[in-house]
């Protein structure tokens, strides 16, 4: 039975009442904002594995039963009926779009796809096998340098033209860094486009020939841009909301967030799966890197595999696993060896008695790297692709934080465990 509050007693004998908050889906929250002022103690959580660290309305995930509610629309219910942009506005603005509304929308976006050309000699700087990870956090925190005068944080007025702007300018840097990459010449986005054949354009269209946008690649970007949009306090996300609560300008909040997920424990796991793949290279290949996985002294992890929070299967993988196999056949790729290793090690993995009792199943990256491989986008870049989905949950979370009258920076606390207070010893004594 859930309760109203919870009362803890110190060892003194004095105790506080701790109110809970009801959220309208989601275990109750107890609020220990008053602990320390009240006890003098503070709790211990590192990694936030039982901590909330805000209140939203955007996104809500039940981890125990593969539950996954974009502004409380079943992910499944988007996938199949919606794409990207429509999304993209839910996420934003808390409703799906009208007509008028969602073409407005869309016609912004279209007509920010380009950057300044000054940026774009940024990429002159980087050196042809610079991670484009990295490329794309640079240039996005440099964003913060060409609109910072009209960016005011505390004005939401100015807070569509950020949003609009960012949205439609991360596939055309994301498409630069791939270029300076593929040492090809930078291709100018189409605003007469959709979001995502705009970014195949860009990707792949090369001077010498016309390209022909695969509607099947873009229909597989949608898709995965959906899935990508938002997951509520993810690392990244909480990184944006933690360096935007200082006031500072989103466009370095969210190349921040860019940053947080780089790493292979997060968006950077998808790229960390396919190379895991290319390791193990073959099926027979697959029980000794299982044996790995299952070895405490091994720091090896079977990547894609296992989640935070989803402990029984993620919905995305579902869905995904799906178009996964669509893209394969249309693309003329279905006897993929990757495909074929991949469900292979699944399989293996779904039986083993480890993963099992751990909870680890297949995450959304476990299949989004296979398709990103058959729509021959480069290993590299399949965090960015991650990222430019992503963009949108990060933006909708900076939107939130920021004009929520409760806003305070974050500042967790610590348990500190250096040495006790000692006194400075001169050079000539040490
Ligand atoms: N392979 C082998 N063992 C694993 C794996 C894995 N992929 N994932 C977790 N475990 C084990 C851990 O060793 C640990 O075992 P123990 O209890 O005996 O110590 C147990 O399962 C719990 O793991 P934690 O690391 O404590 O779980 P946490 O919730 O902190 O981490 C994470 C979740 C980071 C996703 C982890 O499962 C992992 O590293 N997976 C591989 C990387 C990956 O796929 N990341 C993508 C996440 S999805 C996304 O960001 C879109």
């Amino acid at each position: 039975m859930s309760k109203d509050a919870y009362t803890l007693t110190g060892p003194d004998g004095k105790s506080t009442t701790l109110p809970v908050h009801k959220g309208t889906l989601g275990p109750d929250v107890i609020d220990i904002g008053k602990l320390y002022k009240e006890q003098g103690v503070f709790t211990f959580d590192p990694g936030y594995v039982a901590t909330g660290s805000c209140k939203s309305d955007i996104t809500f995930i039940d981890g125990d039963e593969g539950v996954l509610l974009y502004r409380g629309i079943p992910i499944e219910q988007l996938a199949q009926n919606s794409n990207f942009i429509e999304v993209a506005y839910l996420l934003l603005y808390g409703e799906l779009p009208n007509k008028p509304q969602l073409d407005a929308f869309d016609t912004s976006i279209r007509t920010h796809t380009m950057l300044n050309e000054g940026m774009l000699r940024f990429f002159n700087g980087f050196r042809y096998d610079a991670h484009p990870m990295a490329m794309l956090s640079a240039v996005v925190g440099s964003m913060s340098a060409y609109y910072h005068d009209t960016m005011d944080v505390n004005d939401p007025g100015t807070h569509d033209i950020f949003t609009h702007r960012i949205l439609a300018k991360l596939p055309t840097i994301a498409a630069a860094a791939h270029k300076l990459t593929a040492g090809q010449p930078f291709v100018y986005p189409r605003n007469d486009l959709n979001y995502t054949e705009n970014l195949l354009h860009m990707f792949f269209a090369v001077p010498a020939e016309t390209y022909q946008i695969n509607k099947i690649a873009a229909q597989a970007l949608d898709l995965l841009f959906i899935l990508h949009a938002d997951h509520e306090q993810n690392c990244s996300t909480s990184t944006v909301r933690m360096a935007g609560s200082s006031g500072a300008n989103p466009y370095s909040a969210i190349a921040a967030g860019i940053a947080a997920l780089w790493g292979p424990a997060h968006g950077g796991a998808n790229e960390a799966v396919l190379r895991m793949l290319e390791e193990i290279g073959d099926a027979r290949n697959i029980p000794k890197f299982v044996a790995r996985a299952k070895d405490k002294s091994d720091s090896f992890r079977l990547m894609g595999f296992g989640h935070r929070v989803y402990k029984n299967f993620d919905p995305r993988a579902t869905i995904i696993r799906e178009m996964c196999h669509k893209v394969l056949a249309q693309m003329g790729r279905t006897d993929t060896p990757m495909f074929d290793l991949a469900l292979a090690l699944e399989e293996i993995a779904l039986k083993d008695e480890y993963f099992i009792e751990k909870n680890l199943y297949p995450n959304v990256d476990f299949y989004s790297g296979i398709i990103y491989k058959a729509l021959g986008i480069p290993t590299s870049m399949f965090t960015v692709m991650f990222a430019i989905g992503r963009t949108v949950g990060w933006v909708a979370h900076w939107r939130e934080m920021i004009t929520d009258p409760a806003l305070r920076i974050s500042r967790p606390r610590q348990l500190y465990t250096g040495p006790v207070q000692r006194n400075y010893v001169h050079l000539n004594k040490r």
